[in-house]
């Protein structure tokens, strides 16, 4: 029983070796699924950039969870938040033009890209999910542009305080969470720092209290994205301030 238990566990591990090995490293290994499982595309109101998306004409698009090698791929969606930001930012330039800027939950690195093509000093892809950084790069290659990644979570640590602008597309996605950064935006304003949001009129950030916003842009979402994103029909970009109380 215990032999047999073991020789399983040992073929295990050889498979997982093999299946690496074959693909070189773990980021070849998700280079290869990634290219296999996405289409590039420039759909998503930003034609300017090319990424690597899960889309409708895509298996994954269609699938159960189970059924994908990439566990939560938020990175393959082009949030409708983060795509407001994004057009917001190659519409006005001057926001991020030799600053350096921080994509806080970058996924698909779409905003750092964009930050590099209008003259950042340098764009940091941040994200807690490693594939997601590893798409990122792939996106950034495609769009023939140089970004830096980092996958610390950076909620509250002082390397984030390093930035002159801060990226948060499409983050108050859950309440939870939301409660959990805001103190630290907060923070980020009071050091002077600007703090750009897209968001598609979520819930939770709907129901944050006390804001101190100021409406940048207001973009209607072309028929595709608002399939894609639940069916939210606008995205809005904010410039949030010091809260006054
Ligand atoms: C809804 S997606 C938005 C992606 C992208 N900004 C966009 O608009 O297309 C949110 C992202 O936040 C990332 N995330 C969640 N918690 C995080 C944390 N503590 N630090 C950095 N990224 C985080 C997730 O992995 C995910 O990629």
């Amino acid at each position: 029983m215990f032999t047999s238990r073991l020789v399983r566990k040992i073929l295990q591990i050889e498979f997982k070796v093999i299946n690496f090995n074959h693909f070189g490293t773990k980021t070849s290994y998700y280079e290869n699924i990634i290219a296999k499982e996405t289409e590039i595309t420039t759909n998503q109101l930003v034609p300017e950039i090319k990424l690597h998306l899960i889309t409708q004409n895509c298996r994954l698009y269609h699938a159960k969870a189970d059924e994908s090698e990439l566990h939560e791929p938020f990175f393959a969606f082009f949030w409708a938040g983060g795509i407001a930001l994004t057009r917001h930012m190659l519409d006005n330039p001057n926001l991020v033009k030799n600053k350096t800027c921080l994509d806080f939950g970058c996924g698909s690195g779409a905003s750092s890209i964009a930050a590099i093509m209008c003259g950042a000093k340098k764009a940091v892809a941040n994200d807690i999910d490693e594939v997601s950084l590893i798409a990122a790069k792939m996106n950034a290659k495609l769009n023939n542009v140089e970004i830096e990644t980092d996958s610390r979570n950076l909620i509250n640590h002082p390397d984030s305080f390093n930035y002159d602008v801060i990226f948060l597309g499409d983050v108050f996605y859950d309440e939870e969470f939301a409660v959990q950064i805001l103190p630290w935006i907060q923070n980020l304003i009071s050091a002077n720092k600007k703090i750009i949001i897209g968001d598609p009129g979520r819930h939770a950030f709907n129901v944050c209290k006390n804001l101190n916003l100021k409406l940048l842009q207001e973009y209607k979402l072309p028929e595709n994205v608002c399939t894609e994103n639940n069916g939210f029909q606008y995205g809005y970009v904010w410039e949030m301030h010091k809260s006054t109380d």
